[in-house]
């Protein structure tokens, strides 16, 4: 590797990273909410009708997703479901980055009619007579008092603890990083041929990094990486487009009164993002870490492997993307081999094999 590509392997680290607690939530960081959180994250209770639970989407026994290519809720939703974990400290949430903090996007769901449909009040009435009232309580002090948004609030934000803690653990990829660091050439030499001549290509001819950076192998922004944004042949997911159309009168914000934060760090970002026509069809830029682990890809589950996604690159039909848009992508042209050797990259970023 030349020493460009060795700086730009260390960038993808170190793993995992030190993540500081979430101002705008006054209980992240608090075991007994990280408790309660997980707890209401796995049952049905979040669901006005009892129906499902978080955790039927966001299957923990499934790296927090499903293999069902769109999400299955009330009815059947236009996107695939993320995997939740590494989520702590980034600046958008969901694939349009409708939500700016981790609370906000765990609220959404709770009342979201094509969810688990629950208004503020049933919400409130559900949260009394289960079996947590004692818990929340220990937490938030008396329900009663609190008027039924509050408690909203308060149920995703203990949520929220908990997905904090959702990370994944260092890999193969990790090894090799951290070996070149210390220029360790011998250990460095575990990492396999194929995964590394797969990195020399993600660095290189494939311009992967461009978006995929850092140690979550994501910018964390939004582009149209040639997915086709239809969704029947009148309608359209409009992307960050739809995503911003929603953040910009979310009350749910960091600019906004439920966060506990008093400096309102991070609120800058919403107070000065604009909608733009660019934004149309754009899709938040995944991590790659643990993607082995989440087939199928991309924000409407349309790809239904890792060698179907490197096809998708290497075949783009640059006519389609966006004509103001990503330059940056263009036909690659990979051999078998080459295909191959990316999948193999991709492999070494999860844990398990
Ligand atoms: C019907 C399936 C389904 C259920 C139930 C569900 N989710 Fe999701 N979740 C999704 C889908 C699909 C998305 C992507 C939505 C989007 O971006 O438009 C998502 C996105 C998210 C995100 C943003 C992830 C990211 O990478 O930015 C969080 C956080 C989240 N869900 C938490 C929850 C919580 C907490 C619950 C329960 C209160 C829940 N979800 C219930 C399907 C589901
Ligand atoms: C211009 C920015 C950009 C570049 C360059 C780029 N990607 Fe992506 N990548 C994205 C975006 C955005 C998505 C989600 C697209 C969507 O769902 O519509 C994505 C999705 C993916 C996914 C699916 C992840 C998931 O969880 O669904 C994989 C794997 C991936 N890219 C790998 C690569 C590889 C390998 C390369 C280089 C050959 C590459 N990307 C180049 C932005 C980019």
């Amino acid at each position: 590797m030349t020493e460009d590509e060795i700086q730009q392997t260390l960038s993808f680290g170190p793993w995992p990273p030190s993540v500081s607690s979430d101002p705008s939530n006054r209980v992240s960081n608090d075991v007994r909410a990280i408790a309660l959180g997980e707890a209401l994250f796995n049952d049905p209770v979040l669901s006005v009708d009892g129906a499902f639970a978080c955790a039927s989407c966001h299957d923990p026994g499934q790296a927090f997703t499903t293999s069902e290519a769109r999400a299955l809720g009330r009815v059947l939703l236009d996107r695939n479901t993320p995997s939740l974990r590494n989520l702590a400290g980034l600046r958008w949430y969901g694939w349009g980055g409708k939500s700016d903090n981790l609370w906000a996007a765990s609220l959404h769901p709770i009342i979201q009619e094509q969810e688990m449909a629950h208004s503020k009040e049933s919400l409130k009435s559900a949260i009394f007579e289960s079996a947590y009232i004692d818990d929340f309580e220990a937490i938030f002090g008396g329900i009663q008092n609190q008027e039924p948004e509050l408690v909203l609030v308060n149920t995703a934000k203990t949520i929220s603890a908990y997905l904090e803690t959702l990370t994944t653990d260092r890999t193969q990829f990790d090894d090799f990083r951290d070996a070149l660091e210390q220029r360790d050439l011998a250990a460095a030499s575990n990492y396999p041929e194929a995964a590394q001549r797969g990195l020399q290509l993600f660095l290189g001819r494939g311009n992967c990094v461009f978006c995929h950076n850092g140690p979550r192998f994501s910018n964390n922004e939004f582009h149209d990486a040639g997915v086709p944004y239809f969704l029947n042949e009148t309608e359209v997911d409009e992307g960050r487009f739809r995503g911003l159309n929603f953040l910009l009168s979310s009350p749910y914000t960091l600019d906004g009164v439920w966060n506990d934060d008093p400096d309102k760090q991070g609120a800058w970002a919403v107070r000065s993002v604009r909608r733009s026509h660019s934004d149309f069809g754009t899709f938040r830029t995944p991590s790659l870490r643990g993607v082995a682990e989440t087939a199928p890809y991309m924000h409407d589950g349309s790809l239904v492997d890792l060698d179907a996604v490197i096809r998708h690159y290497s075949e783009i039909d640059t006519e389609r993307l966006h004509a103001d848009g990503e330059a940056v992508l263009a036909e690659l042209n990979l051999s078998e081999q080459e295909i191959a050797d990316l999948v193999a990259f991709l492999g070494t970023l999860s844990s398990s094999p």
